[in-house]
């Protein structure tokens, strides 16, 4: 974990003087629904205590310069000229695609200096980028005294990463890592960005577990899984030609067509129509008390993206299984884009010193690998970091 008197101190011995501020934009865990942000559905992540922090300072010129602390290494560039993509320096074109978007809008942007340093893992699932993308909105509203916040905010980050860094992603990441809030998992309606805060259960406690297996989520298999939903809409455009998403689609509509789809779409189909389905119903089981059903229905998440969406690797199915074989483990799923990364489990809190030992071994004898294992604590959105 980072502390800020750290990041002050790298600051100053990086610029001769300390930051201005220092923002903070946390990583985040989905708990259920997943791939159903980008079919207009629910999703119920929550924001996580592991986050990438931007110290910043203004400069009198017109140049960002940034000193990414964990990559060993700098980059700069002119606001005054076309801000183009980086190959040299790939992290930089999240914080480059933030400050375009900024511009783009219409916004006036002075220079700064930048400090970047994260304690979320890289490439595992739990939305680094995302963070580094928030913190970095955050930081230059907080500079230039835009007042771009929340909503405004998720959308700015996630229009970096989709026209800048090329990828389709959803609205779910940037949008928690923003409004995430303490000790509750946010549900939310990615069609109009409505979201209902739910208390997570106090006797229970999220454990993400990482497979360190390498993911590309800009690899083709993302952006095709969005492509085959787009044809699964136009497919079920042929019964209800008023839907636009697979978000409009129930599962009752489903089961009567479903024999008339053609695979892969009908699995992908099936996949989103009844996630979408179980995002909500696992929200109200956690609003009822009711844990025992949101676990099964996590368990009944992680078959569907294993089975219909095709989206978990065998890895991710051991680490699963391991999880789910502990008693106290109310359910346990893959979480994220997938084809590697994390797992997510509801653990009850008395039986967590047992998880973390049955799921490492288990993990280690099903695949020679080690699993990092994280308690996590469900923290607030973006903001300037305090210190402890
Ligand atoms: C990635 C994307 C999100 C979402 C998930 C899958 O994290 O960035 O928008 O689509 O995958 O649920």
């Amino acid at each position: 974990m980072i502390d800020v008197e750290t990041i002050r101190e790298q600051f100053e011995r990086h610029y001769g003087i300390h930051p201005r501020l220092i923002v903070r934009g946390p990583g985040r865990v989905n708990l259920i629904g997943e791939h159903t942000d980008y079919n207009d559905g629910f999703v119920f992540p929550a924001a996580i205590d592991r986050a990438t922090y931007v110290a910043a300072r203004p400069r009198d010129d017109a140049l960002v310069h940034i000193v990414a602390v964990d990559m060993h290494d700098e980059d700069e560039f002119a606001l005054d000229a076309p801000i183009e993509h980086s190959a040299d320096h790939p992290w930089s074109n999240y914080i480059r695609g933030v400050v375009k978007g900024l511009l783009v809008a219409g916004h006036t942007l002075g220079g700064a200096n930048l400090l970047i340093t994260s304690d979320v893992p890289r490439g595992s699932g739990l939305s680094s980028s995302a963070a580094l993308e928030v913190a970095t909105g955050y930081a230059f509203q907080l500079l230039n005294r835009l007042n771009i916040l929340g909503e405004e905010l998720a959308l700015l980050a996630q229009g970096a990463e989709n026209t800048f860094v090329g990828v389709q992603c959803g609205i779910m990441d940037q949008f928690i890592s923003a409004l995430g809030r303490s000790d509750h998992a946010l549900l939310l309606d990615c069609r109009d960005l409505s979201y209902r805060p739910v208390p997570l259960p106090a006797n229970a406690q999220i454990v993400v577990c990482d497979s360190h297996t390498e993911r590309r989520l800009s690899g083709s298999a993302y952006n095709q899984r969005r492509e085959e939903c787009e044809a699964a809409v136009r497919l079920f455009k042929r019964w209800y030609p008023k839907i636009s998403a697979l978000r409009d689609v129930s599962v009752a509509q489903l089961r009567e067509h479903e024999a008339d789809l053609p695979e892969p779409v009908r699995a992908r189909a099936r996949h989103v129509i009844t996630e979408n389905d179980r995002a909500q119903r696992s929200a109200a089981a956690l609003e009822a008390g009711d844990i025992a059903t949101f676990g099964r229905l996590m368990n009944e998440s992680h078959a569907s993206l294993r089975d219909d969406y095709e989206v978990s690797i065998p890895a991710m199915d051991a680490l699963v299984a391991a999880a789910q074989a502990v008693p106290g483990c109310y359910g346990s799923r893959m979480t994220g884009a997938g084809f590697g990364g994390c797992t997510v489990s509801l653990v009850e809190t008395g039986a967590i010193e047992r998880f973390k030992h049955d799921v490492a071994a288990a993990f280690r004898q099903a695949t020679g690998r080690d699993t990092t294992i994280y308690v996590c604590r469900a923290s607030d959105g973006v903001g300037r970091a305090l210190p402890e």
